[in-house]
């Protein structure tokens, strides 16, 4: 067993075990991927205030998000395709979650199924929707997701339309992978991940295969997937979604103060500062930089959260710090899973957990919910003079 002390461990051992084509996918912005790039170093810019002679004894990470106690301040975060990382892998991170006692999202194209989730953990976890153009299967989505006892609704709203990536479309990615030479050999280097993946029925978009009408094989799946992100998703349609969910809704892709203040308005339980992890609008600011500005817009109206380039448990104290509540992760828990399965996401959990545990107790702060920016050195140009 490597010794593993940091995410970028995970990371190094993730890249060697699984194909190119999934990592590829993982490991990408669109476009230039300056977003993607700036969303990890923009947190580098911030500081810690180093404090001494404070009693650092009887610490806690924990917290709440939207009312559910949370082991710290950390979510999931949705991210397709992960049973495709390493096999079975949302019932792994989803089982990973729920002995650390953090929220699980499931995103709406997992290779696993609400209903796997459901049967697997036999525990309540949050279901993240995209808004498709089939208002049938959005229905019966939220259907699902209420029988599967989900206890929120993630509403993504920054993926309407897909933002390029451009090595996706050079690997030709598809789930399952299509059985040609380049594919065949580079999945001979990764024994371990084929073998996983023979010994499972789920390799395909449990969510939607069989569910989504006239979607039953591969050459189906792929062109309704194309064409069914709706285009018109807006206000209205977020109302309708809301009242026919009736739980808990937290807005997921929020990067501007009109659209946090519009969130605010609505009612949203909880918002979610992102972008996306850099894999949609590229040039856009990163989700830190934009936090600040997103909390002063909406106040205590509703819950804020960020995720995009959290890789320690540092970075997650950094963001408590300028305001937020909680926070996801995503392709950190992805390194782990792909890494090591489900003891790689809860390595994975544990390392984040420790870094901001040993950096709380070094700040001189015993409660993750005491962070303020009064723990940070700022740059004073940190938010962007923009005009
Ligand atoms: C490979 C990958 C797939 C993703 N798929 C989804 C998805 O299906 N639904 C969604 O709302 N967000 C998706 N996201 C975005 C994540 O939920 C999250 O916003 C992002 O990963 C945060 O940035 P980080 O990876 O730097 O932590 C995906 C991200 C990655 C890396």
């Amino acid at each position: 067993m490597p010794v593993i002390t940091c995410i970028d461990d995970l990371k190094r051992i993730y890249k060697r075990r699984v194909p190119k084509m999934f990592y590829d996918y993982c490991e990408s912005g669109s476009y230039t991927e300056q977003t993607f790039r700036e969303n990890s170093t923009d947190f580098s810019k911030l500081r810690l205030r180093q404090r001494v002679a404070v009693d650092m004894t009887g610490r806690s990470t924990q917290t709440t998000m939207i009312g559910q106690k949370v082991a710290m301040p950390v979510a999931l975060a949705p991210v397709g395709l992960t049973g495709m990382q390493s096999a079975d892998g949302e019932i792994k991170a989803a089982k990973a979650a729920l002995a650390f006692g953090v929220p699980f999202t499931l995103s709406t194209m997992s290779i696993c199924s609400i209903e796997d989730i459901a049967q697997a953990t036999n525990a309540p976890f949050w279901f993240q929707l995209y808004v498709m153009k089939d208002e049938n299967f959005v229905d019966a989505a939220i259907e699902r997701a209420r029988k599967a006892n989900c206890s929120a609704l993630v509403l993504t709203l920054d993926l309407q339309i897909i933002g390029q990536r451009h090595k996706d479309l050079k690997n030709g990615l598809s789930a399952p992978p299509k059985l040609t030479l380049p594919n065949i050999l580079n999945i001979a280097t990764k024994p371990q991940w084929a073998l996983g993946m023979l010994g499972t029925p789920r390799r395909s978009f449990g969510n939607i295969v069989g569910h989504a009408k006239g979607v039953a094989n591969m050459a189906s799946l792929m062109s309704w997937t194309n064409e069914q992100f709706d285009p018109k998703l807006d206000w209205t349609k977020i109302a309708r979604i809301r009242d026919q969910w009736g739980g808990k809704l937290i807005l997921k892709g929020i990067l501007d103060e009109d659209d946090a203040r519009r969130a605010a308005d609505f009612g949203a339980d909880a918002i979610i500062v992102s972008n996306h992890g850099g894999r949609q609008l590229d040039g856009a600011v990163s989700a830190i930089t934009m936090l600040p500005r997103v909390v002063r817009a909406v106040g205590d109206r509703t819950e804020v959260y960020m995720d995009g380039g959290i890789r320690s448990g540092q970075d997650v104290l950094k963001a408590l710090a300028l305001g937020a509540k909680s926070t996801f992760i995503g392709r950190s828990y992805i390194y782990g899973l792909g890494a090591m399965g489900q003891e790689g996401v809860t390595r994975a959990l544990e390392v984040i957990h420790k870094e901001l545990d040993v950096s709380m107790a070094l700040c001189g702060v015993q409660k993750a919910t005491d962070l303020t920016r009064d723990h940070l050195l700022v740059p004073q140009d940190f938010e962007g003079n923009w005009a």
